[in-house]
């Protein structure tokens, strides 16, 4: 496996391929089983795969966890080199943002939504990244987990407005036992805790079922956030009911759809914050 830590370094990887068939995975590291299926899906579909390891600061907010946010390179480069990933790459922030870096790409429209609402910034911390990760990686195939799938919609429509020529591929959310979805983020929870931040999923479920009862969105809702507040730990942060195509919230509209829906909520478990969704395509 190359391990490439600078852009110059990877160039001269790159351009080596004759074949343009090439799978990138971008990762901020701590890899779990989510990361191991979009390397699989990778594997499967393309002749090269590529991994980045990067913490974007940009995508932090000053009080989010940027510092803490869990890292354990070691442990990464040991996984993709037994999944015989065929380069990592490793940019330093400094080799990613000089310091006269003062250009972003912003996506305008459903970035302001959801996770967008609740996390100002975030989306074009994002969208910066990736749009220089794709110039410096020069992928065919791109894979994104659908665990993230309001980040995973932005840069489809990324790809499709900055006419990047590559396909983005949207990969299911693998779930430990319990339901929860593997994050980076988990990490920060206790065995007990991770049980019970179960019930995000369980009530994501909760609502799918009353969806296909045909009750009306505001009920729906009500009663996510009174399955959540079962638990005094737990605070929610929003749940949602959404056309898939442009995140709206389908108010009135929820009986006029059957699929396209993406339900969807963040809580907070002793102040860890936990994302999850469930899309009826
Ligand atoms: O999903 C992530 O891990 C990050 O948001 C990404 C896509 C690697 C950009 O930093």
């Amino acid at each position: 496996m190359k391990i490439c830590k600078t852009i110059s370094e990877l160039n001269i990887w790159r351009d080596s391929l004759s074949d343009q068939n090439i799978g990138f995975v971008p990762t901020m590291g701590s890899l779990h089983q989510g990361h191991l299926s979009l390397v699989s899906h990778s594997k499967n579909i393309c002749k090269k795969t590529i991994v980045s390891i990067f913490v974007n600061e940009l995508q932090f907010s000053p009080d989010e966890d940027f510092d803490q946010y869990p890292r354990s390179l070691d442990e990464d480069i040991k996984f993709l080199n037994q999944l015989k990933v065929d380069a990592v790459f490793l940019p330093t922030a400094e080799e990613i943002y000089s310091n006269k870096f003062s250009v972003v790409v912003n996506e305008l429209n459903l970035s302001q939504k959801l996770e967008g609402n609740s996390r100002p910034g975030f989306f074009s911390g994002v969208t910066t990244i990736v749009s220089k990760l794709f110039n410096i990686v020069r992928p065919s195939h791109a894979f994104f987990g659908e665990k993230d799938i309001q980040q995973l919609i932005i840069i489809k429509k990324l790809v499709q407005d900055l006419n990047y020529n590559i396909k983005v591929i949207g990969c299911e959310t693998i779930r430990e036992k319990s339901g929860l979805a593997f994050s980076s983020r988990n990490q920060y929870l206790s065995n007990t805790e991770k049980e019970e931040a179960a019930i995000l999923y369980q009530t994501l479920q909760l609502g799918l079922s009353l969806l296909n009862k045909n009750q009306d969105y505001l009920s729906i809702k009500k009663s996510m956030e009174d399955n959540i507040s079962s638990n005094p730990k737990i605070k929610f942060d929003y749940f949602s009911i959404a056309a898939l195509n442009t995140l709206n919230e389908l108010k009135s509209n929820i009986k006029d759809h059957k699929v396209g829906i993406v339900i969807s909520g963040s809580i907070f478990l002793n102040n860890i914050r936990l994302i999850d969704n469930i899309l009826i395509k």
